[in-house]
């Protein structure tokens, strides 16, 4: 006789396992021309006036009239938010909500790289959580949901269409600010490859280096789980597959989307799963000395990835299988040694300064805000998501390795 109880004992989840939350955009367009459709989608959304927020270089370019060309024509009356600077700060931010406000927008659009994204994410929010924006620093601080937005990224990438992350600095204490919350996160993502042609080779390599960090620190990080397990590897595959190609030959169309498909699956993967040691260091370096995110990620990356591996051997060696620089049979050790050296040669290969060798970073500076940066770092809370998590002592001499 079949023992009920027994089955339903089995069946039952243990009290301990934890609960995962998975938030991504409703609705995700991809491939060639999918922006031609963001007044089709916005009819849908029943909207009529639209804030496109963008920036200057996008603008001149004339991605965003076309966009604004595209909604006109499905009936909504448009106008462009473009003061929006790189490392975007609460000053932009203030400026979009009175644009907003003065507009009377029931949708934003953003078209941009990460800047203009994350800047669009938290004008959005603001008239339902309109506390001053410190208060909404670290996770899930944001209750209210906000106007519904449409991401369009024009790089690839932050993945910040797909992600719940806004990163603002803050003007008068010199630190970026990381707020994770759901309703920061896009109602629709259009991820148009097209838009990515044109990126000069710099932007490509540092934004590709982004997107790899994303990838590795999401499938490294503490927070793992198993829907993002899959998102966070299928994003280091497409970069191993694409970056080189993508940079070597700019109009390498299938390169690109490739790597404009990575970045919104590691936005995906480290939306919901946290990154780790190598952006909480980063943002610092950001702050202080006005790097793009990207290049500090990837002069970074090789030496945290040094310092972190032996705390989760099985996942760098898994990391350097899908990146191509080990096989499955490699001894793990031995993967994530070939794995710190594939990142280094990516670096030297996408012709990527040091930070000694960035322009306007000085080593007296450098010594004088090293033990702030890593203060700072520990503040924003994701080294606790890293495998093996330092000290402060540990983190000034990463930055110095870095150096
Ligand atoms: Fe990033």
């Amino acid at each position: 006789m079949v023992n009920v109880q027994f089955i339903a004992n089995r069946l039952r989840m243990p009290d301990s396992l934890p609960v995962h939350r998975f938030d991504v955009p409703a609705i995700v367009l991809t491939g060639g021309g999918s922006r031609h459709q963001v007044g089709k989608v916005a009819q849908e959304m029943g909207a009529k006036r639209v804030l496109l927020i963008t920036d200057p270089g996008v603008r001149e370019m004339g991605i965003a009239d076309g966009i604004k060309t595209n909604l006109t024509e499905a009936g909504c009356d448009v106008r462009i938010f473009d003061d929006v600077q790189p490392d975007p700060t609460d000053r932009n931010v203030s400026a979009g909500e009175s644009a907003l406000k003065e507009h009377a927008a029931d949708l934003v659009v953003a078209v941009g790289g990460g800047s203009p994204i994350d800047t669009a994410k938290v004008v959005a929010v603001r008239p339902a959580n309109p506390s001053p924006l410190k208060d909404y620093i670290g996770l899930h601080k944001i209750k209210n949901p906000g106007i519904p937005l449409v991401a369009i990224p024009t790089t690839a990438g932050t993945g910040s269409e797909a992600t719940k992350v806004a990163v603002i600095t803050d003007t008068s204490r010199e630190i970026k600010m990381m707020m994770l919350s759901a309703p920061l996160l896009p109602r629709v993502a259009i991820v148009d490859f097209e838009l990515s042609v044109s990126m000069p080779k710099g932007l490509t390599a540092a934004v590709g280096v982004d997107t790899l960090t994303h990838g590795m620190e999401a499938y490294v990080s503490k927070k793992r789980n198993l829907m993002t397990d899959p998102l966070a590897l299928s994003c280091v595959r497409l970069v191993g597959n694409h970056l080189k190609r993508a940079w070597t030959n700019g109009d390498d169309r299938y390169a690109r989307e490739g790597m404009m498909i990575a970045a919104c699956h590691g936005g995906m993967a480290f939306s919901n799963s946290s990154v780790c040691l190598v952006h909480g260091m980063s943002r610092p370096i950001g702050a202080v000395f006005h790097l793009p995110h990207g290049l500090s990620n990837a002069l970074l990356l090789p030496t945290v990835t040094e310092y972190s591996w032996q705390s989760a051997p099985d996942r760098y060696a898994e990391i350097a299988r899908a990146l191509g620089c080990a096989d499955a049979d490699t001894k793990e050790a031995d993967a994530c040694g070939a794995l710190v050296e594939y990142l280094e040669e990516l670096n030297r290969y996408l012709e990527l300064p040091r930070l000694s060798q960035w322009r306007g970073v000085s080593k007296g500076l450098f010594d004088r805000q090293v033990e702030k940066m890593a203060a700072d770092a520990i503040a924003s809370g994701s080294p606790d998501n890293n495998p093996r998590i330092p000290s402060q002592e540990e983190i000034v001499e990463l930055y110095r390795k870095a150096w």
